[in-house]
């Protein structure tokens, strides 16, 4: 695998290339980051990954500082996984001057549920992704569906900006217990580890009380109930049309619109996301 620190050594690179399949990330890698590039393999041909800590979509009260930094394992891993380019530029290099243009995604979408809680955090990623679309230039990229919101704004930015990058969904990885594999469960305590998978038993709850038909407002209210008695601090427990994210009509829901619940919850000092199609 090689290491690339730079724009123009990347090109270099990656110059003739037809089916560049390509992983961004921010390190600090897992099981679930690793099925991304095994998917990617089957997609296309190179396999590169990035890992870039990006400050943009990082509130200034968040976790940047102490993000897990773990690059040489991080490298091991990739080795592994056969990924022919690794690039990993340094701030300099991405963000040379301040980045003054950056991508807005539209309002409806992109200040909900995450970006709600998170402002700015939307057009952080939709930022750094298209900027490392721009230097990669890659045929398809895959992107895991744990950060369903991200997919979304993501896939929709390719298409309104007619970006010639196919967009490949990847399933969620959990751990035996449920709980979805994210770089921020490291964060957690022993204790607050093994209470984590009641997010996913939740959702998982919230699934089954649809389907027997409960109102949806009173499901949602009921998850949320359950994770504040268990000691959680939820943001939201939603559930959402999949094609857009809106709240589903009464009607919409009658006539069998596919749904989607998305959590986010706190435990402790550790914000958790996951989702689950119904
Ligand atoms: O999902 C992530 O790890 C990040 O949001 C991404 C897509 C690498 C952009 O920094």
């Amino acid at each position: 695998m090689k290491i690339v620190r730079t724009i123009e050594e990347l090109r270099a690179q990656l110059r003739g290339q037809l089916r560049t399949a390509f992983v961004p990330t921010m390190g600090n890698l897992h099981e679930g980051h690793l099925s991304l590039m095994r998917l990617a393999s089957q997609h296309g041909d190179p396999v590169v990954a990035s890992i870039f800590v990006n400050r943009l979509q990082f509130g200034p009260a968040e976790d940047f500082d102490k993000y897990p930094r773990t690059f040489e394992d991080d490298c091991e891993k990739l080795e592994r996984e056969n990924v022919y380019v690794l690039f990993a530029p340094d701030e300099r290099e991405l963000y040379p001057e301040p980045q003054d243009y950056r991508v807005s995604p539209p309002h409806n979408l992109g200040d909900i549920l995450e970006g709600e809680f998170r402002p700015g955090f939307f057009v952080g990623v939709t930022t750094v992704v298209l900027k490392l679309f721009h230097c990669v230039q890659p045929q398809v990229a895959v992107f895991g569906k744990k950060d369903y919101q991200q997919l979304m704004i993501i896939n929709n930015m390719c298409r309104q900006f007619a970006l010639p990058t196919e967009v490949i969904p990847a399933e969620t990885v959990r751990a035996a217990d449920g709980l979805a594999l994210s770089s921020r469960n490291g964060y957690l305590s022993a204790a607050e580890r093994a209470e984590a998978p009641q997010l996913y038993a939740q959702l998982q709850q919230v699934k089954a009380q649809v389907q027997a038909g409960q109102p949806l407002a009173d499901t949602e209210q009921q998850a949320m109930a359950q994770l504040r008695l268990r000691g959680w601090a939820p943001d939201y427990i939603s559930i959402r049309k999949r094609r857009n994210l809106e709240a589903p009509t009464p009607a919409e829901h009658r006539n069998g619109e596919p749904l989607v619940v998305l959590a986010a919850a706190k435990l402790g000092a550790t914000r958790l996301i996951d989702n689950l199609e119904i």
